[in-house]
């Protein structure tokens, strides 16, 4: 069996925990998660980012699912109270951390300079950031020209950065999307897909090793249509990943996209 990495050629499902379980709760449905049958797996890579405290837990009964950090240091160890040290998730057993997830950006301000910092960590440590990008509805209501401009700043945040040969996960979330029910249609999603690779390609770093996911809002009567219409190569999944029953319809319903 060839060894788990998120740039399979198959769609990637990141669930992303957020901080909506307990420990216990992380552990039983990560149970579940790994009893999903090999049907499920053949037809995505599987990654799950609980909390930290979980991680730790869940580490060594990974076998079919990726796991990763939410958030990653700026550093690998020192005086830096209340970080994760992207070294502690390597040894945990993760393989990725999110970056600059708008929850970040906007409930605690981090800032450009504090993301590179996490980005360039990331890397350091052997691990694939998922860097999040995505407009506020302020700028989604202006058009599409305003939300590429937004995405072109967000992403040149990567220009320069050591480390693209393992690889990098772009999350294009919108942020008026996440946890509200509300999505873009596929066709603009589609748009935004192609935006973003026309400024990555820009950027120099687009290869078979970058994955772009699409978040905000995934159920199981719109993750196939991300994929199949707007073009992107796998997903970001908050609250529908933390039910069980959900996740796995979201993951039964990308069964014929491989
Ligand atoms: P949601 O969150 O699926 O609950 O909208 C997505 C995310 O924030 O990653």
């Amino acid at each position: 069996m060839k060894p788990l990495s998120l740039f399979q050629k198959k769609p990637l499902c990141i669930a992303n925990w957020k901080q909506y379980l307990t420990l216990s709760e992380s552990v039983r449905l990560y149970a579940r998660f790994q009893t999903l049958g090999t049907r499920y797996f053949s037809s995505c890579t599987i990654a799950v980012a609980p909390s930290a405290i979980s991680l730790a837990m869940l580490s060594s009964k990974s076998s079919s699912v990726l796991l990763g950090a939410q958030q990653g240091g700026i550093a690998q160890a020192g005086a830096y109270t209340v970080e994760i040290s992207p070294r502690d998730t390597r040894t945990s057993g993760g393989s990725f951390v999110i970056v600059g997830h708008s929850e970040r950006r906007q409930i605690f301000g981090e800032t450009d300079v504090l993301l590179r910092q996490r980005l360039e960590a990331t890397y350091e440590a052997g691990l694939v950031p998922v860097y999040c990008v995505g407009e506020s509805r302020d700028i989604y209501t202006k058009g599409f020209r305003a939300v590429k401009k937004h995405l072109t700043t967000q992403l040149s945040l990567l220009k320069g950065l050591n480390g693209f040969q393992k690889g990098i996960v772009i999350a294009y979330e919108p942020v008026w999307s996440i946890g509200s029910g509300t999505t873009p249609t596929f066709a603009e999603a589609l748009a935004i897909y192609r935006s973003i690779r026309e400024i990555l390609d820009g950027l120099g770093i687009l290869d078979t090793k970058t994955r772009i996911l699409y978040g905000g809002s995934v159920q199981k009567d719109n993750a196939a249509g991300f994929l199949h219409e707007g073009g992107f190569s796998g997903l970001l999944i908050g609250g529908a990943s933390t039910r069980f029953a959900d996740f796995r319809d979201i993951i039964h319903s990308l069964e014929h996209i491989v």
